[in-house]
């Protein structure tokens, strides 16, 4: 089923979907019908993303969640004006899960007053036993760097590999399979507004993320009365119930909640054909519009294959000072505005209003360069900017690279006539 926010129907057993209204008295079969809502009930319609869900049992039957340990949770650091980096995460050699990997590096705003973003790694082995996770924080934007993921969501199935996304909406329940074993990669997880795809102003109605090119699974269930525990997010912390059975017995849903995958490959890439180049946000996939119009409690931006051809125009990102926040992560290839030090699965921090761009082997190369068409090719990079400054975790912060200031070293001083 394609399409971005589109309504869905899909049953897994024929029959099991009700037609025509959304809690009849005797749902089919005796399934449960359960409301998920992903948005609040008022929301404009164009806005409001709710899907029914029809279950053997009952989401509501389980007993207390228990707060778990969370040795990646500490948060103590004030925030950094500096600019960090890391490298990737060495694959573990021990049995870790998705989810037991999952360390948060960045992270702003409040899950409590719905805003901000944390940007965390995996690095797994195995796959999720009778586990299945769920984030009231916040919706997940999981982005393999390597390795593929078979993700089992309450909704149904998403195979997953690198240059792919999918997203999981707040609420939803899953559990991560590991088909070719380690498995690395990206987790954001938007505590704001739904990610959306942008609108596209003079650009027309095509280009960037197409609709058509988002996929959300068809209907998928296991009926398996056995010891499951439940672990979820709330409130920036981590809680754990045990359920007797699978949660993930949902027999049919219709809505317009659902999660994703897209294919980064499918970007329909736009940038100049004379001079200069347009602002980042050209490359923008899926925004989460904060309160303050045309300002994004994140968005999820990528840097795809593209062809240079601009002339007289110094062609990698420029120096910048930017009001918003930038954290940078590689999937595949090189960035064209580091030379080194910025490795796939590696990451990288330009907080507010800190001056970043080019190192000085990009810039010299950059300038000294024959402007004829050039394809910037087999790279994927991606970044997460957010109008809230990020802060960095204690774990990452103990981390970072010790040296990334000097990739600004070197730069020769203009010589005035
Ligand atoms: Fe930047």
């Amino acid at each position: 089923m394609t399409g971005f926010g589109n309504h869905f129907a899909t049953e897994a057993i024929p029959g099991a979907l009700p037609i025509g209204r959304n809690s009849p008295q005797r749902p089919p079969f005796g399934l449960y019908a359960e409301q998920l809502s992903g948005t609040a009930f008022t929301m404009a319609r164009a806005e409001n993303r709710r899907s029914w869900l029809y279950r053997l049992r009952p989401s509501a039957n389980h007993g207390a969640f228990t707060l778990a340990l969370d040795p990646a949770g500490n948060r103590t650091l004030p925030a950094s004006p500096n600019r960090l980096r890391w490298d990737p995460r060495p694959i573990p050699d021990a049995s870790t899960s998705f989810h037991d990997s999952i360390m948060p590096i960045l992270w702003n705003g409040d899950p409590e007053a719905l805003t901000g973003v944390t940007l965390s790694t995996y690095a797994a082995t195995q796959s999720m036993g009778n586990q299945a996770f769920f984030s009231a924080d916040g919706e997940m934007l999981i982005i393999p760097e390597h390795g593929r993921l078979h993700i089992v969501t309450e909704m149904g199935l998403i195979d997953l590999e690198p240059l792919e996304i999918a997203i999981i909406p707040r609420g939803v329940r899953y559990r991560v399979e590991l088909p070719d074993g380690a498995a690395r990669g990206y987790v954001t997880e938007n505590h704001g507004a739904p990610f959306r795809l942008p609108d596209l102003g003079p650009i027309g109605s095509n280009g960037l993320a197409n609709p058509r090119d988002f996929e959300s699974p068809a209907a998928w269930f296991e009926d398996r009365d056995e010891p499951f525990e439940l672990i979820q997010k709330f409130g920036g912390k981590l809680w754990t119930t045990q359920l007797a059975h699978s949660p993930f017995d949902v027999v049919a849903w219709h809505g317009n909640l659902a999660p994703v995958k897209y294919d980064l490959r499918h970007f329909n890439t736009i940038g100049t054909v004379s001079f200069d180049h347009p602002d980042p946000s050209i490359f923008t996939v899926l925004t989460s519009p904060s309160d303050t119009p045309g300002r994004a409690n994140a968005d999820f931006v990528i840097f795809p294959p593209r062809w240079m051809v601009a002339e007289d125009t110094f062609r990698p990102p420029w120096f910048h000072r930017n009001l918003m926040s930038e954290a940078m992560g590689l999937i595949t290839g090189a960035y064209d505005a580091k030379a080194g030090g910025f490795a796939p699965g590696g990451l990288s921090l330009h907080n507010m209003m800190n001056a970043h761009g080019p190192d000085a082997a990009s810039w010299r190369a950059a300038t000294e360069a024959e402007l004829k068409p050039h394809k910037i090719d087999g790279t994927m990079a991606f970044m997460v900017e957010s109008c809230w400054p990020y802060r960095v975790t204690d774990w990452a912060m103990a981390r970072a690279q010790s040296d990334y200031d000097t990739a600004w070293d070197g730069f020769p001083k203009a010589v005035l006539p």
